[in-house]
């Protein structure tokens, strides 16, 4: 354990507490041979507003494939989704702000569809916006929302309206686990359903390499400016002195393993500094920080995926370039 750590301030104790994950992490992914951080942690409020403003961006073309998914196709999702008259409950993990999924909710809702709502968001401001939202426009609906880690709430969920359960995890989210790391996720879900429950995952599919690049690299510049937020917080809240301007941001594609990964390279041999443990971290010149994977996927790989974690693909609804899709898993 690093010394340091807990020598703070009484009146800092509890704020630390919180944060020693976070120091911890980013301690050993700075004391690495491959420097790394998780991407788990761009999403601080900056974090949050800058990736707002990438999903905006034409250049990320996600968002654009899984609207166009669900408008277009929200007759045969309800569908596949709607198979017992009792109905279900539909469990939303990282709901966000839910500009997708509303989509859905109010075809579902304006076809007397009877189901659940169960938004489950780390952030809370974006979780009781939508909430309220929903309740205003459709006053019927029942709506459970839940503020805190997914994996966490996930497997203390306790549903008792229908039995039925569909899980949503939309975005392709997946792409920021690893191989190892989706598997054990996806195993997890598996864990809190039964036989006949569902399972609605989107899953960005291998494209044209250029399309991938302009996508973790966007013209305004937003993706640069999200990798280098992270750090600026670890400035901000762990008292470090990275030269945000000596770091330039370099997203790589591998078609053959569909991997897209994002660096920050030190464009100088230099030393950052963690004030409070008394840690000094050397970068020599174009040494790297691998910040974030996004994983691209293959309908083999889904199949794959699907399988191995006690599933069976039911049905993949494509957007029309074949950019992206929304797999309909059942367990099994
Ligand atoms: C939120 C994980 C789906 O990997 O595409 C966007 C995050 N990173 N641009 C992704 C992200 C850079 C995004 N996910």
């Amino acid at each position: 354990m690093l010394n340091g750590k807990f020598d703070n301030k009484e009146e800092d104790f509890l704020k630390v507490k919180s944060e020693n994950y976070f120091l911890d992490d980013v301690i050993e992914g700075l004391s690495a041979n491959q420097k790394f951080l998780s991407s788990k942690y761009f999403y601080d409020d900056e974090g949050s507003r800058l990736f707002e403003k990438i999903m905006q961006h034409p250049d990320y073309y996600l968002t654009n494939c899984e609207w166009d998914i669900f408008l277009q196709q929200k007759e045969s999702i309800k569908d596949a989704f709607y198979k017992v008259p009792e109905g279900f409950n539909l469990i939303d993990l990282g709901s966000g702000d839910g500009y997708k999924t509303k989509i859905l909710l109010e075809y579902f809702y304006q076809n007397g569809v009877p189901f659940r709502y169960v938004p489950i968001d780390i952030s809370e401001e974006p979780t009781v916006k939508l909430v309220k939202e929903l309740k205003k426009s459709f006053p019927e609906l029942s709506v459970e929302e839940q503020i805190g880690d997914y994996s966490q709430i996930l497997s203390s969920l306790n549903l008792n309206t229908y039995k039925k359960k569909i899980v949503l995890f939309l975005g392709s989210n997946i792409g920021n686990y690893g191989y190892k790391g989706s598997l054990d996720f996806l195993k997890s879900v598996r864990e809190v359903l039964i036989p006949g429950d569902q399972f609605f995952i989107g899953f960005d599919l291998k494209k044209d390499p250029q399309l991938i690049m302009n996508a973790y690299n966007d013209n305004a510049g937003y993706t640069k400016e999200f990798n280098l937020n992270l750090l600026s917080r670890i400035n901000r809240e762990l008292y470090a002195d990275f030269d945000i301007n000596s770091f330039v941001h370099y997203p790589v594609y591998d078609p053959g393993s569909g991997a897209t990964k994002s660096y920050l390279l030190s464009t100088k041999k230099q030393e950052v500094a963690f004030e409070r443990q008394n840690i000094v971290f050397k970068f020599e010149k174009m040494e790297s920080i691998f910040m974030e994977i996004s994983q691209k996927y293959d309908m083999n790989m889904i199949e794959e995926l699907a399988n191995l974690s006690g599933f069976k693909v039911q049905k993949n609804f494509l957007d029309n370039r074949s950019y992206f899709t929304n797999s309909l898993w059942e367990a099994v």
